[in-house]
């Protein structure tokens, strides 16, 4: 293979931050820009070299900042556009590119387009949103907002109804009206004048949606809006993107991730975070991963995109409840069952993401229903009531599914409040921090942290890692998730026990061969053998013929 120059983002770890959570500098309880800068050391140390971040933009809040009033200002909680600039320059410094998590499928209802658009079906903002004539109680249709409730609030001044696929507070900008579209172009460019280094589109599959066809996802001129977008905001530059797209398919991603350039670096694709929920529950509850399946998705995944498009990699993000408590083990191995999963994830070909305290590998949380802050939250325990769940079957739910596990406060060290926050924090922060947290895990060699540091060392080391043919190996193997990763001269094997049980290696001895790269425990194994959730990498050279 040759040596053609790679967008940067190839070889790239992208740490996510939700800010909220991450670092309070001044004493709020609730995580801002300061916060984030005064960490940008800690971030260089793992290696990562760009930072997600969650929406900082001006917002109410209603749904934590993925409802924004203003596109162009930080929200006072955060900070203000100085500290953004700071950022964006401190963290330059440092070789880290700040990524805008930037949601244009709606704005907040009190951004100023909407409060115009509200006040007259003539209005030139009127058709930035979507209306249509109706009576009360009477919807347009019967789709349902993803909080739970009609998706069509009745605006009795205007006898319209405006559509919102997620809360009343976050109308469902017209993608249709070509003037919306230029303005949301126009701040693209605006934060890339500024020095950021990509963007994170929000449920970017939304864009195209159709209501009156109940189209929500994957809409027919959905590409169309994309390369529209690419070719004015993207085309020449070395920003980044990254689409939420949860209709995703191989054959989209293609299209969502072309190498030519004409719609997106990549999306975040959810076949595999969907295995495991119940069927007509939605994220009620989980059923226990079937494995077979977790292998050939994502195998699929690799071998689809491969030349042809480019995965991103993740188990976690602010939505999503903590792997090693979700897929394996946060008790007694939970530090070899998070080892794993990171070698897991990061053998693969495509970009790997962090998300903040998976590098502890920080656990969910088993709190009581006091403590839950999300608005997902409240609709799921409303609609589990009215269904006739009772709380025992509620609150083991929300341990299990919420978005929450995922937004309880960064563990930094064994201070109060786990060196959060000298305040009260926004949200409770997770009992277990005494044991889990960064500054102990900094001091030790064989941490969570330091595997996650060291397999991002390697992957810059080793082109194979991101050039590499993915291939998956003993398919049937209900235990093992193994694979090899081949380029012109080098070939690794990334041989994963998934489970908490010793077993034998039936790779050896021939396949388990060549140099160990990396093993997840302290000490050198029987090679023949994999303890509990033990992961390794060989290396080996290969000859193609
Ligand atoms: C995305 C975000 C989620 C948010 C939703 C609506 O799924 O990741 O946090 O609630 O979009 O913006
Ligand atoms: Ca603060």
């Amino acid at each position: 293979m040759n040596n053609v120059a790679q967008p940067w983002w190839k070889s790239a770890v992208i740490y996510q931050i939700y800010p909220r959570s991450f670092m309070d500098a001044n004493g709020d309880g609730i995580g801002d820009l300061p916060g984030v800068i005064s960490k940008l050391d800690y971030l260089t140390d793992l290696g990562i070299n760009a930072i997600w971040l969650s929406p900082v933009f001006r917002s109410p809040q209603d749904d934590n900042g993925y409802d924004v009033s203003d596109y162009r200002d930080i929200d006072p909680l955060f900070g203000t556009l100085a500290d953004m600039d700071r950022l964006i320059a401190e963290a330059k410094k440092r070789g880290i590119r700040i990524i805008l998590d930037m949601v244009l499928n709606h704005s907040s209802d009190e951004h100023r387009w909407f409060l115009e658009a509200k006040k007259s079906r003539d209005n030139p903002y009127h058709d930035y949103y979507i209306w249509r004539d109706g009576k009360p109680d009477m919807p347009p249709n019967d789709m349902l907002s993803s909080f739970g409730g009609s998706a069509w609030e009745w605006v009795p001044a205007l006898g319209q109804y405006y559509f919102h696929q997620y809360s009343v507070k976050q109308p469902d900008l017209n993608w249709e009206n070509p003037a919306l579209r230029q303005e949301l172009y126009q701040i693209l460019r605006w934060w890339a004048a500024r020095g950021v280094g990509g963007f994170r589109l929000d449920v970017v599959d939304h864009f195209g949606k159709e209501p009156d066809k109940k189209i929500r996802v994957a809409g027919p001129r959905l590409h169309e809006y994309i390369r529209e977008l690419s070719s004015e905001v993207l085309r020449g530059t070395e920003l980044v993107t990254v689409g939420e797209a949860w209709s995703a398919t191989p054959e989209s991603a293609k299209l969502y991730s072309n190498p030519d350039g004409s719609e997106l670096s990549m999306v975040f694709q959810f076949k595999h975070i969907k295995l495991d929920r119940m069927p007509g529950r939605e994220n009620r509850a989980l059923v226990p991963l079937p494995f077979l399946q977790f292998k050939q998705v994502l195998g699929r995944w690799q071998t689809e995109l491969y030349g042809r498009g480019w995965n991103s990699l993740f188990w976690e993000n602010h939505d999503l409840p903590r792997c090693v408590s979700r897929w394996g083990d946060d008790g007694k191995y939970r530090v070899e069952c998070a080892k794993m999963l990171a070698v897991l994830l990061f053998g693969m070909q495509g970009t790997p993401y962090i998300y903040q305290g998976q590098e502890l590998g920080m656990t969910n949380a088993d709190y009581a229903l006091e403590d839950y802050r999300d608005i997902g939250v409240f609709n799921h325990i409303r609609e589990m009531r009215a269904d006739g769940f009772n709380e025992e079957e509620i609150l083991y739910s929300l341990h299990t599914t919420s978005r929450d596990n995922a937004r309880t406060p960064m563990q930094w060290s064994t201070a109060e409040n786990a060196g959060f926050t000298a305040g009260k924090p926004w949200i409770r922060v997770n009992p277990n921090y005494l044991d889990i947290n960064a500054a102990a895990q900094q001091a030790d060699p064989d941490s969570v942290w330091h595997c996650y540091q060291k397999l991002i060392a390697l992957r810059r080391q080793h082109p194979v890692f991101q050039r590499g043919y993915f291939e998956l190996l003993l398919e049937k193997d209900e235990a093992i998730f193994a694979y090899t990763r081949t380029d012109a001269d080098t070939q690794l094997l990334v041989l994963c026990n998934f489970y908490g049980e010793a077993i034998d290696n039936p790779l050896y001895p021939e396949n388990a061969a060549g140099e160990l790269l990396f093993v997840s425990y302290p000490n050198i194994s029987e090679p023949q053998r994999l303890r509990p959730y033990e992961a390794r990498i060989y290396r080996k050279p290969y000859k193609t013929e």
